[in-house]
Formats: C-alpha cells, structure tokens, sequence
C-alpha cells in the first residue's frame, strides 16, 4: 500500500489551472449525451455513452436536474456548504472568508450551492445569502427545511407540520437575503407526517412564488413516487460516492424512470477519496467522523484497497484522487450533479478540475470490474436503499 500522500505533486501541478472557461466547457463535454436527448436525457440508450470522449454540449455547459417545467439548470457540480458553519468536519470558519470562498465558486463557474437550516443551525444559510446576494440572479440556491428547532438548537427530532414547513421556509427567505428558494428539499422524512402533505404545502409554496423547485434527501422509494405525484420533484440529494454506492440498488433507476435529477452528497466521502486519513487518523469527538461506520479505524484499515484503487486510476487517467472521484460520479449519469463540500480555495479549484475528465463507456466498465471486487466495511446494506433514513 502506498502511504497517504502520495498525490501531494499532483495537487499542485494537475489541472489547478482550470478557470471559469475549462469548467463550463468540461461540463458542456460530460453533458454530450443530454443535448442528444430531450429535456432531462432520460433515456438509457442515449446515456451508454454519458460520459464521451468528445462531442456536442449543451451552449452553456451545464447540466440538467429534474423533467419538463420543474427541471432545473446547474452547473456540473455545486458547492456544499455545510462543513462552513457547522462543526462537522472543523471548527466554524470565519463568516468573511467563506463568503470569498463563495463567491471565487462563482467566478469559477459553480452555479448550484448547497445549504440547510441544520447547518449551524442557520448560519450556513446566513453565508450563503450574504455572499450570493450581489450575484443572487446568477445562482441557484438549494436549502432544506424539517428538523425541529427550540431557541435555535435541534436535537436531530424531525417536523414537517405544514405550518413548520412554511415558517422555515420565511425564514430561509430571511437568511437567505432573498425573495425565493429555487430548490427547497425535505431533509429528512418525518414520520408523522403523511409526505403527500409535505408536498401539498410545497406545491402551494411554489405557487405563491416563494419556492421554485421541489426536492427530497434519503426518502424511501415509496415516498418519492407519493411526493412526486403531489409535486413533481426535481432532485433527490442522497449519499453517493465510490464508497457509499447503495442507492445505485433501485434508487438511481427510480429517478431515472421518474425524470429527478440526483444530487451526491458526501461525494469525497468526508475526504477520505482524497487519500486524506487512514487507520491512525485521529478524529475530534465533537467532528462527525468518529460517528461515521465507514470512518471507524477498522473500516479505514479494511477500505484502503479502495483507496489504492482510485489512486491508481487517478494516476492513468492523470486527475487526483479526488478529481477521479468526482469525475466517475459525473460519467455515471449526466443528470447527477455532486456538491462536493469543501472550505479551503485550493480543495475548491482542484474538485472543480474534475469536470475535466472523460471516460469511455470501455474505462467504466474495466474500472467497475475492479471496483465491485472490493468488500467495503462501514456502508449501508443493500436493501437499506428503499427505506426512509
Ligand atoms: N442531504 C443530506 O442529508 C446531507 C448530509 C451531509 C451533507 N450534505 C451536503 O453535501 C455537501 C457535501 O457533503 P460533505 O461536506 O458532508 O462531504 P464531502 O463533500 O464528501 O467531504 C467534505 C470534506 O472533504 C474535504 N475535502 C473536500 N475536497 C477536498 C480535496 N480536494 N482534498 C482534500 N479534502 C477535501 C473537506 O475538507 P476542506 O474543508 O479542508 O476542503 C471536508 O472536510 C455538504 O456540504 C452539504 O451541503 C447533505
């Protein structure tokens, strides 16, 4: 096994030169096969291809999430900003420097930005408004209501009552320095709560002007064919990346026979496809990580064939691990649209370099031979796809 590190030379001189121009035209690539196809591209033999070589791209490069009337443009990947404000994976950073690093995603190209009321709580969102309130009709900003809030603090309990729905939505609106949400997802299912009418009151919402598009996170199969029926949902942003693969078990099928767009999250799995941690990484108790299965000493022990795997191909096909990573998540469909989180302007240019990357459908299908070989410790069990989270 080759120590961590070891694409430290290739940060610094792979790809870093992508500007506002590489990354549209990179997405216009990878969104060769969605221009063949109508709105949306949700058609299997038109996507064999998903990710050519060369060929026809959209004009302005970017992708689309969710069918006719409720789809959505974004660029090819987005910006999570959860890990800005909310001690998951660091301390809170400061307000005016991720307010640059927002708004260098902009120059860069990055339209899609990714927060929620839980981040912080509300100060994520309070970051994203004031950094995108100069260039608010650029962008497309994406937050997440149902969580229950007491004198501002969730103890994780989940509320989707109409009326909670809507006042998370003004308070977004607040935050947010903005007059619509054009992506407000559900968060979490609550149970309680029958999601037909989650999505009743959005549809409402969305007639009143104050939401624009509908979107949900880890609902079951069931639920999104109920939601969906109510309001059409535009994107469902669940966890995926070449660890975390099990919504490839009938979720990814599912938004393709329904037209939603699906939005990775987690992409980098918290760093560690960037070939960041190993079985002595030591991690803040108050962090995320020592709560995450796949982040156990154990289970980063057993995933490093994963880890030599994608360092390897990363070298082939000369991207970072990271950029590799990213770029196969891309290649899987051309409606997928990670929000890879990061807080640091260099993490930032490098994951935007992978929209660079081009696989042929023979790359893929070598590369998840391998793949499927390794046994990942700490994932989700297959049938798990289909249930609420
Ligand atoms: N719907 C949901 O339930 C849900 C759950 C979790 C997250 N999300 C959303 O998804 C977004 C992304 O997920 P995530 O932040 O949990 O995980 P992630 O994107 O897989 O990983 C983020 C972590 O990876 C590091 N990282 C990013 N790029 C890197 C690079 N090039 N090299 C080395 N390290 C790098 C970041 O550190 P640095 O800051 O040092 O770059 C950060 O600690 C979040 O921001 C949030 O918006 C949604």
């Amino acid at each position: 096994m080759v120590a961590p590190g070891r694409f430290k030379h290739l940060k610094n001189s792979f790809k870093m030169e992508n500007n506002r121009r590489d990354f549209l035209k990179a997405g216009a690539v990878l969104s060769g096969a969605l221009i063949a196809a109508p709105l949306g591209g949700f058609s299997k033999d038109k996507m064999a291809d998903s990710n050519p070589p060369s060929g026809p791209g959209l004009a302005d490069g970017q992708r689309i999430l969710g069918k006719g009337e409720h789809s959505l443009k974004v660029s090819p990947l987005g910006l999570g900003c959860m890990s800005m404000t909310s001690n998951s994976y660091n301390p809170p950073r400061d307000k005016g420097e991720m307010g640059q690093l927002i708004r260098s995603a902009v120059d860069l190209g990055v339209t899609f930005f990714d927060t929620a009321e839980f981040y912080g709580p509300f100060t994520s969102e309070e970051y994203v408004g004031a950094a995108l309130k100069p260039v608010r009709n650029q962008v497309v900003i994406a937050s997440k209501f149902g969580f229950k809030f007491e004198n501002g603090k969730s103890d994780g309990s989940r509320d989707s009552q109409p009326a909670s729905i809507r006042k998370a939505i003004e308070g977004m609106l607040l935050r947010l320095q903005t007059d619509h949400i054009d992506l407000a997802y559900l968060h979490r299912v609550d149970p309680k709560v029958p999601i037909e009418e989650v999505a009743g009151t959005v549809k409402e919402l969305i007639k009143e002007g104050k939401v624009l598009h509908f979107g949900l996170s880890e609902a079951s199969h069931e639920n999104i064919r109920k939601a969906h029926a109510v309001q059409p949902v535009t994107a469902l942003q669940n966890e995926y990346s070449l660890i975390e693969r099990v919504h490839e078990n009938g979720t990814i099928d599912l938004c393709e026979e329904l037209g939603i767009g699906f939005v990775p999250w987690c992409p980098v799995t918290r760093g560690f496809l960037a070939d960041r941690f190993n079985e002595y990484s030591q991690f803040s108790e108050e962090s995320r990580f020592p709560k995450v299965p796949y982040m156990k000493p154990e289970a980063l022990k057993n995933n490093m064939p994963l880890i030599d795997l994608v360092c390897r191909w990363a070298t082939k096909k000369e991207a970072t691990p990271v950029q590799f990573s990213l770029g196969w998540l891309l290649a899987q469909k051309p409606w997928i649209v990670p929000i890879p989180g990061t807080t640091r302007f260099h993490h930032l240019k490098e994951n935007l370099g992978a929209a660079n990357l081009k696989f042929t459908t023979a790359e893929l299908a070598a590369f998840r031979t391998e793949l499927e070989k390794i046994n990942i410790m700490g994932v989700r069990s297959k049938e798990s796809a289909r249930h609420d989270v």
